[in-house]
């Protein structure tokens, strides 16, 4: 193999950085934050919370101390304007379920690929809480006006697994001082649990008889000022992970990456294709397991991937179109129907650019079934504005003999802006 490896970087975690700066925000007293993520995502949360009245410093990608003064639970202002979520998923549907505490009325809005995402499904349980909701445009979509108030205890069985959904609910009981109950059919990422009982709250996770995931919430009467450092995000380096996987005589090490269980689902998917990577555990990092990643060269072949295996692997699911991509023979993915309403509808993104480029590639309703190739591959991908979508085939077109051009590059800022930088400096010799 090559001599040493090579050391790539990735930015902290988004979803743990959304959740820092919310929680450090209703917090009481002052929380001291590092290796924040700066990517557009987190920054719209920042905004939203500055709105509310929050002081949130500015931050970037040094990743250095960010110190917030938390505000309490009660302590979040009337918004003079309309609540910006940018491209956010994140952003919109927990500060949804932050908000149902609330007796005031914010309208919560988004660019064009998040006013065509579902919201009803954070809605409708916060609607049976007591908030109250106007759909100001078109159903189940931002923009909507949202007003709070005194929230009632619920039991809520989720038909999704979706942390957002979940988190939704979760914040709106903590601040609105209720106990909440939530069934979810798989255990999704579950950092907000971890946060809430880091900060002095008491969630416990259990296993109904029929085999659903059931969280329950005592509610604290406030929370606890944070002291976090944010980990390397695992979704950020699954991109960087598959480049070494499929480059010729490649050997990365990623240090200090989160490795969740409920976030690492791409990893047994991979080490079953043939994958060779090793995790080589830290101490956690501020309640979350941490390692570094050490992947190289492989010979990889298909597999299928069916649908409990998906909630844990959601966001690297264009990642792995990519691997399949490259892998002798065909891998079948099932069961994400999700996969429609995320940053894009990514079975069509993940299909027709693969096809666009010169790989066999069919959609299916659920899911998609790719047909490996060694062949080199070129032409043209439509990233529909999606980070996602423009790094997998970044990494692809950054693989030795294949030519690809991606329409909208600047999109992966959302989630790594220092992505292209970063994938140059591996693919060089
Ligand atoms: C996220 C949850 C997931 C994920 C998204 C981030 C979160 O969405 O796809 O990128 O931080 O809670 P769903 O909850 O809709 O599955």
């Amino acid at each position: 193999m090559s001599n040493a490896p090579r050391i790539v970087l990735v930015p902290g975690d988004k979803s743990l950085t959304h959740r820092a700066l919310m929680f450090s925000a209703l917090a009481t007293g002052e929380s001291r934050l590092t290796g924040l993520l700066a990517g557009a995502d987190p920054q719209s949360t920042a905004s939203v919370l500055r709105s509310l009245g929050a002081e949130i410093p500015a931050f970037d990608e040094s990743g250095g101390e960010v110190r917030i003064r938390g505000l309490g639970l009660r302590g979040l202002r009337s918004p003079s304007r309309t609540l910006d979520c940018g491209n956010s998923g994140t952003t919109s549907r927990l500060m949804m379920g932050i908000l149902a505490g609330y007796d005031f009325d914010a309208v919560l809005d988004g660019d064009e690929s998040l006013r065509s995402r579902p919201m009803r499904r954070v809605t409708e349980p916060l609607t049976r809480m007591g908030a109250e909701f106007i759909e100001r445009l078109a159903p189940d979509r931002l923009p909507i006006s949202e007003r709070g108030g005194r929230l009632n205890e619920i039991s809520y069985t989720s038909a999704k697994a979706s942390a957002q959904v979940k988190s939704a609910i979760l914040l709106a009981a903590q601040v609105g001082g209720v106990p909440v109950r939530i069934e979810e059919p798989v255990l999704s990422r579950d950092h907000t649990e971890r946060m809430l009982n880091a900060l002095g709250s008491t969630v416990t996770t259990g296993t109904s008889e029929s085999g659903t995931i059931v969280i329950s919430l005592a509610p604290a009467e406030s929370l606890a000022p944070l002291d976090f450092d944010v980990p390397g995000d695992f979704s950020s380096a699954a991109f960087f992970i598959s480049y070494a996987l499929l480059a010729p005589k490649c050997e990365v090490r990623i240090p200090g990456v989160g490795i969740n269980a409920t976030r690492l689902g791409l990893h047994p998917v991979i080490m079953r294709m043939g994958a060779e990577l090793r995790l080589v555990a830290l101490p956690d990092r501020s309640g979350e397991p941490v390692a570094d990643i050490i992947a190289e060269t492989s010979d990889l072949h298909g597999t299928e991937v069916v649908a409990t295996e998906v909630p844990s692997m959601i966001d690297e699911i264009p990642i792995l179109a990519v691997l399949a991509a490259r892998a002798a023979g065909v891998t079948r993915v099932t069961g994400a129907s999700e996969l429609r309403v995320k940053e894009s509808d990514r079975i069509t993104a993940i299909v027709s650019n693969l096809r666009a480029v010169g790989v066999n590639a069919d959609e299916l309703p659920d899911g998609f079934v790719v047909q490996g190739t060694r062949a080199p591959l070129s032409g043209k991908v439509r990233t529909f504005a999606d980070h996602r979508i423009a790094m997998a085939f970044g990494v692809l077109g950054a693989l030795p003999g294949n030519t690809i051009e991606i329409d909208d590059p600047g999109c992966v800022s959302i989630s790594n802006p220092s992505f292209w930088s970063t994938l140059k400096a591996l693919a060089s010799p």
